[in-house]
Protein backbone atom coordinates (compact mmCIF):
# COMPACT_ATOMS: atom_id res chain seq x y z
CA UNK A 1 0.00 0.00 0.00
CA UNK A 2 1.26 3.54 -0.88
CA UNK A 3 -0.10 6.74 -0.22
CA UNK A 4 0.43 10.27 -1.91
CA UNK A 5 -0.60 13.67 -1.50
CA UNK A 6 -1.42 16.49 -3.99
CA UNK A 7 -0.79 19.86 -3.11
CA UNK A 8 -4.28 20.89 -1.79
CA UNK A 9 -4.34 19.64 1.93
CA UNK A 10 -1.00 18.36 2.70
CA UNK A 11 -1.75 18.60 6.52
CA UNK A 12 -4.96 16.16 5.86
CA UNK A 13 -2.52 13.60 3.99
CA UNK A 14 0.01 13.70 6.42
CA UNK A 15 -2.72 13.15 9.60
CA UNK A 16 -3.82 9.87 7.35
CA UNK A 17 -0.40 8.57 6.98
CA UNK A 18 0.05 9.65 10.87
CA UNK A 19 -2.96 7.77 11.37
CA UNK A 20 -2.04 4.24 9.28
CA UNK A 21 1.24 4.52 10.62
CA UNK A 22 2.97 5.16 7.29
CA UNK A 23 4.63 7.65 5.40
CA UNK A 24 3.23 10.01 2.13
CA UNK A 25 5.02 8.52 -0.74
CA UNK A 26 7.87 10.84 -2.67
CA UNK A 27 6.81 12.85 -5.36
CA UNK A 28 7.73 15.65 -7.03
CA UNK A 29 5.72 18.59 -8.09
CA UNK A 30 6.69 21.38 -10.64
CA UNK A 31 5.04 24.23 -12.41
CA UNK A 32 6.49 25.44 -15.74
CA UNK A 33 6.62 28.75 -16.65
CA UNK A 34 3.52 28.15 -18.83
CA UNK A 35 1.55 27.34 -15.59
CA UNK A 36 1.75 23.33 -17.22
CA UNK A 37 2.07 21.19 -13.94
CA UNK A 38 4.86 17.92 -13.76
CA UNK A 39 4.50 15.19 -11.52
CA UNK A 40 6.58 12.30 -10.79
CA UNK A 41 6.64 9.47 -8.61
CA UNK A 42 9.63 9.19 -7.13
CA UNK A 43 9.68 5.74 -6.15
CA UNK A 44 8.55 2.33 -7.58
CA UNK A 45 4.70 1.64 -7.09
CA UNK A 46 4.71 -1.46 -9.61
CA UNK A 47 1.80 -3.95 -8.77
CA UNK A 48 1.29 -1.18 -5.69
CA UNK A 49 -2.35 -0.58 -4.05
CA UNK A 50 -1.74 3.64 -4.54
CA UNK A 51 -3.97 5.69 -2.74
CA UNK A 52 -3.91 9.54 -3.95
CA UNK A 53 -5.47 12.01 -1.67
CA UNK A 54 -6.49 15.35 -3.30
CA UNK A 55 -9.51 17.64 -2.91
CA UNK A 56 -10.99 19.62 -5.56
CA UNK A 57 -10.85 22.99 -3.82
CA UNK A 58 -9.58 26.32 -4.43
CA UNK A 59 -8.36 26.58 -7.12
CA UNK A 60 -10.55 24.20 -8.12
CA UNK A 61 -9.09 23.63 -12.02
CA UNK A 62 -5.84 23.73 -10.80
CA UNK A 63 -6.23 20.79 -7.97
CA UNK A 64 -8.61 18.58 -10.61
CA UNK A 65 -5.67 18.65 -12.99
CA UNK A 66 -2.99 17.95 -10.59
CA UNK A 67 -4.81 14.72 -9.33
CA UNK A 68 -5.73 13.33 -12.94
CA UNK A 69 -1.90 13.85 -13.43
CA UNK A 70 -0.81 11.95 -10.53
CA UNK A 71 -3.40 9.11 -11.71
CA UNK A 72 -2.19 9.14 -15.04
CA UNK A 73 1.51 9.17 -13.59
CA UNK A 74 0.77 5.93 -11.49
CA UNK A 75 -0.96 4.32 -14.51
CA UNK A 76 1.64 4.45 -16.64
CA UNK A 77 4.35 3.35 -13.47
CA UNK A 78 2.02 -0.17 -13.20
CA UNK A 79 0.44 0.13 -9.97
CA UNK A 80 -2.13 -2.17 -9.42
CA UNK A 81 -5.08 -0.83 -7.87
CA UNK A 82 -4.91 3.44 -7.95
CA UNK A 83 -7.89 4.84 -5.15
CA UNK A 84 -8.46 8.71 -5.68
CA UNK A 85 -9.23 9.89 -2.64
CA UNK A 86 -11.12 13.04 -2.61
CA UNK A 87 -12.00 14.06 0.67
CA UNK A 88 -13.66 17.76 -0.96
CA UNK A 89 -15.59 17.09 -4.39
CA UNK A 90 -15.43 20.39 -6.52
CA UNK A 91 -17.87 20.95 -9.00
CA UNK A 92 -20.18 18.66 -7.28
CA UNK A 93 -23.01 21.59 -7.29
CA UNK A 94 -23.23 20.99 -10.72
CA UNK A 95 -25.40 17.76 -10.69
CA UNK A 96 -27.87 18.65 -12.94
CA UNK A 97 -28.90 20.73 -15.60
CA UNK A 98 -31.08 23.86 -14.14
CA UNK A 99 -30.93 25.49 -17.70
CA UNK A 100 -30.60 24.96 -21.22
CA UNK A 101 -27.20 24.48 -22.77
CA UNK A 102 -25.49 24.06 -19.41
CA UNK A 103 -22.91 21.73 -18.18
CA UNK A 104 -23.46 18.49 -15.64
CA UNK A 105 -20.04 19.61 -14.48
CA UNK A 106 -20.11 16.91 -11.73
CA UNK A 107 -20.06 14.03 -14.33
CA UNK A 108 -17.57 15.93 -16.23
CA UNK A 109 -15.14 15.66 -13.15
CA UNK A 110 -16.10 11.77 -12.86
CA UNK A 111 -15.38 10.76 -16.59
CA UNK A 112 -12.13 12.49 -16.09
CA UNK A 113 -11.11 10.50 -12.85
CA UNK A 114 -12.01 7.03 -14.11
CA UNK A 115 -10.53 8.13 -17.93
CA UNK A 116 -7.53 9.41 -16.38
CA UNK A 117 -6.91 5.41 -14.80
CA UNK A 118 -8.55 5.16 -11.27
CA UNK A 119 -9.69 2.02 -10.11
CA UNK A 120 -11.84 3.70 -7.38
CA UNK A 121 -13.07 6.89 -5.58
CA UNK A 122 -13.44 7.71 -1.95
CA UNK A 123 -15.26 11.15 -1.19
CA UNK A 124 -16.88 12.95 1.90
CA UNK A 125 -20.67 14.05 1.88
CA UNK A 126 -20.81 14.85 -1.21
CA UNK A 127 -23.49 17.52 -2.32
CA UNK A 128 -25.29 15.28 -3.35
CA UNK A 129 -24.96 11.63 -3.02
CA UNK A 130 -26.07 10.30 -6.07
CA UNK A 131 -22.77 12.20 -7.89
CA UNK A 132 -21.85 8.03 -6.54
CA UNK A 133 -23.65 7.03 -9.70
CA UNK A 134 -21.52 9.02 -11.69
CA UNK A 135 -18.71 6.47 -11.37
CA UNK A 136 -18.44 3.61 -13.19
CA UNK A 137 -15.89 2.25 -10.55
CA UNK A 138 -16.29 1.54 -7.06
CA UNK A 139 -16.87 4.57 -5.05
CA UNK A 140 -17.00 4.96 -1.63
CA UNK A 141 -19.00 7.87 -0.03
CA UNK A 142 -18.04 8.65 3.78
CA UNK A 143 -19.72 10.90 6.11
CA UNK A 144 -18.19 13.77 7.94
CA UNK A 145 -20.86 13.20 10.31
CA UNK A 146 -19.72 10.80 13.25
CA UNK A 147 -17.07 13.46 14.02
CA UNK A 148 -19.72 16.84 14.02
CA UNK A 149 -22.32 14.83 15.46
CA UNK A 150 -19.82 13.66 18.44
CA UNK A 151 -18.11 16.90 18.85
CA UNK A 152 -22.19 18.87 18.92
CA UNK A 153 -23.26 15.81 21.35
CA UNK A 154 -20.48 16.34 23.91
CA UNK A 155 -21.28 20.00 24.01
CA UNK A 156 -25.23 18.80 25.56
CA UNK A 157 -26.66 21.96 24.25
CA UNK A 158 -30.07 23.20 25.79
CA UNK A 159 -33.64 22.91 23.58
CA UNK A 160 -31.73 21.81 20.59
CA UNK A 161 -32.87 21.79 16.99
CA UNK A 162 -31.47 21.22 14.20
CA UNK A 163 -32.04 23.43 11.18
CA UNK A 164 -31.72 22.53 7.71
CA UNK A 165 -31.15 25.88 5.77
CA UNK A 166 -32.88 24.53 2.32
CA UNK A 167 -35.07 22.12 1.11
CA UNK A 168 -32.36 20.22 -0.56
CA UNK A 169 -30.39 19.24 2.94
CA UNK A 170 -33.22 18.00 5.01
CA UNK A 171 -32.21 14.32 4.62
CA UNK A 172 -28.95 15.38 5.91
CA UNK A 173 -30.08 17.53 8.84
CA UNK A 174 -32.36 14.80 9.85
CA UNK A 175 -29.77 12.59 9.97
CA UNK A 176 -27.93 14.57 12.53
CA UNK A 177 -31.40 15.38 14.40
CA UNK A 178 -31.76 11.78 15.17
CA UNK A 179 -28.17 10.97 16.34
CA UNK A 180 -28.31 13.89 18.54
CA UNK A 181 -31.48 12.44 20.75
CA UNK A 182 -33.77 12.48 18.12
CA UNK A 183 -34.13 16.43 18.56
CA UNK A 184 -35.95 18.54 16.43
CA UNK A 185 -35.77 19.69 12.88
CA UNK A 186 -36.47 22.61 11.24
CA UNK A 187 -36.31 23.51 7.93
CA UNK A 188 -35.46 27.02 6.11
CA UNK A 189 -37.29 27.84 2.55
CA UNK A 190 -34.62 29.06 0.75
CA UNK A 191 -35.17 31.13 -2.70
CA UNK A 192 -32.20 31.76 -4.73
CA UNK A 193 -32.08 34.68 -7.23
CA UNK A 194 -28.72 34.03 -8.42
CA UNK A 195 -25.45 31.96 -8.20
CA UNK A 196 -23.37 32.83 -4.66
CA UNK A 197 -26.94 34.75 -3.70
CA UNK A 198 -28.94 33.54 -1.53
CA UNK A 199 -32.36 34.52 -0.13
CA UNK A 200 -33.97 32.93 3.23
CA UNK A 201 -37.99 33.41 2.68
CA UNK A 202 -39.35 31.70 5.65
CA UNK A 203 -38.56 28.79 8.64
CA UNK A 204 -40.62 25.66 8.92
CA UNK A 205 -40.93 24.75 12.88
CA UNK A 206 -40.20 25.68 15.99
CA UNK A 207 -36.81 27.75 16.82
CA UNK A 208 -38.07 30.89 19.20
CA UNK A 209 -36.50 30.21 22.54
CA UNK A 210 -34.15 27.37 21.09
CA UNK A 211 -30.51 26.33 20.32
CA UNK A 212 -30.60 26.26 16.60
CA UNK A 213 -27.70 24.42 14.54
CA UNK A 214 -27.94 25.02 10.68
CA UNK A 215 -26.17 21.93 9.59
CA UNK A 216 -25.04 22.32 5.64
CA UNK A 217 -22.39 20.36 3.56
CA UNK A 218 -20.40 23.54 2.84
CA UNK A 219 -20.10 26.76 3.69
CA UNK A 220 -19.01 29.14 0.32
CA UNK A 221 -19.63 32.48 0.87
CA UNK A 222 -21.43 32.51 3.98
CA UNK A 223 -24.34 33.39 2.14
CA UNK A 224 -26.73 30.87 2.83
CA UNK A 225 -25.60 30.19 6.43
CA UNK A 226 -25.50 33.93 7.59
CA UNK A 227 -29.21 34.93 6.02
CA UNK A 228 -30.69 31.33 7.84
CA UNK A 229 -28.77 32.40 11.47
CA UNK A 230 -30.25 35.89 10.68
CA UNK A 231 -33.59 34.42 10.15
CA UNK A 232 -33.25 31.96 12.96
CA UNK A 233 -32.46 34.95 15.43
CA UNK A 234 -35.87 36.99 14.57
CA UNK A 235 -37.82 33.87 14.53
CA UNK A 236 -36.55 33.92 18.20
CA UNK A 237 -33.67 31.42 18.03
CA UNK A 238 -31.56 31.53 21.53
CA UNK A 239 -28.20 30.93 20.02
CA UNK A 240 -27.27 30.05 16.29
CA UNK A 241 -24.75 27.52 15.33
CA UNK A 242 -23.28 26.19 11.67
CA UNK A 243 -22.02 22.88 11.61
CA UNK A 244 -20.95 21.93 8.10
CA UNK A 245 -18.52 19.49 6.59
CA UNK A 246 -16.42 21.58 3.61
CA UNK A 247 -14.73 24.85 4.79
CA UNK A 248 -14.79 26.50 1.06
CA UNK A 249 -14.74 30.02 2.36
CA UNK A 250 -14.86 32.15 -0.83
CA UNK A 251 -15.13 35.83 0.36
CA UNK A 252 -17.08 37.28 2.15
CA UNK A 253 -17.79 34.48 4.24
CA UNK A 254 -15.04 35.26 6.79
CA UNK A 255 -16.73 38.67 7.06
CA UNK A 256 -19.92 37.00 6.99
CA UNK A 257 -19.25 34.26 9.94
CA UNK A 258 -17.69 36.13 12.13
CA UNK A 259 -19.79 38.97 12.33
CA UNK A 260 -21.23 37.87 15.80
CA UNK A 261 -24.59 35.74 14.69
CA UNK A 262 -22.60 32.43 15.53
CA UNK A 263 -22.25 31.04 18.82
CA UNK A 264 -19.74 28.92 17.33
CA UNK A 265 -18.83 27.65 13.33
CA UNK A 266 -17.78 23.96 13.31
CA UNK A 267 -16.21 22.20 10.46
CA UNK A 268 -14.03 19.88 9.11
CA UNK A 269 -10.60 20.05 7.66
CA UNK A 270 -11.46 18.80 4.33
CA UNK A 271 -10.20 21.91 2.75
CA UNK A 272 -7.41 23.16 4.79
CA UNK A 273 -8.54 26.33 6.45
CA UNK A 274 -5.83 29.50 5.72
CA UNK A 275 -4.38 31.13 8.92
CA UNK A 276 -5.83 34.63 7.38
CA UNK A 277 -9.54 33.00 7.53
CA UNK A 278 -9.22 31.62 11.18
CA UNK A 279 -11.57 33.39 13.55
CA UNK A 280 -12.81 33.29 17.36
CA UNK A 281 -15.57 31.20 16.66
CA UNK A 282 -14.36 28.78 14.16
CA UNK A 283 -13.58 24.99 15.13
CA UNK A 284 -12.28 23.00 13.33
CA UNK A 285 -12.32 19.04 13.21
CA UNK A 286 -10.11 16.53 12.05
CA UNK A 287 -11.99 14.18 9.85
CA UNK A 288 -8.45 12.56 8.61
C1 LIG B 1 -26.38 24.54 -1.53
O1 LIG B 1 -27.27 23.82 -1.97
C2 LIG B 1 -25.29 24.04 -0.63
O2 LIG B 1 -25.69 22.96 0.14
C3 LIG B 1 -24.76 25.15 0.25
O3 LIG B 1 -25.84 25.60 1.08
C4 LIG B 1 -24.28 26.33 -0.55
O4 LIG B 1 -23.55 25.92 -1.65
C5 LIG B 1 -23.44 27.23 0.31
O5 LIG B 1 -23.02 28.31 -0.47
P1 LIG B 1 -22.91 29.76 0.14
O6 LIG B 1 -22.13 29.64 1.43
O7 LIG B 1 -22.17 30.55 -0.91
O8 LIG B 1 -24.29 30.29 0.36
Amino acid sequence: LRLFSGSANVPFSQEVARYLGMDLGPMIRKRFADGELYIQIQESIRGCDVYLIQPNCNPVNDHLMELLIMIDACRRASARQITAVIPYYGYARADRKTAGRESITAKLVANLITEAGAHRAIAMDLHSAQIQGYFDIPFDHVYGSPVLIDYLASKQLPDLVVVSPDVGGVARARAFAKKLDDAPLAIIDKRRQAHNVAEVMNVIGDVAGKTAVLVDDMIDTGGTIAAGAKLLRDEGARQVYACATHAVFSPPAIERLSSGVFEEVIVTNTIPVAEENNFEQLTVLSVA
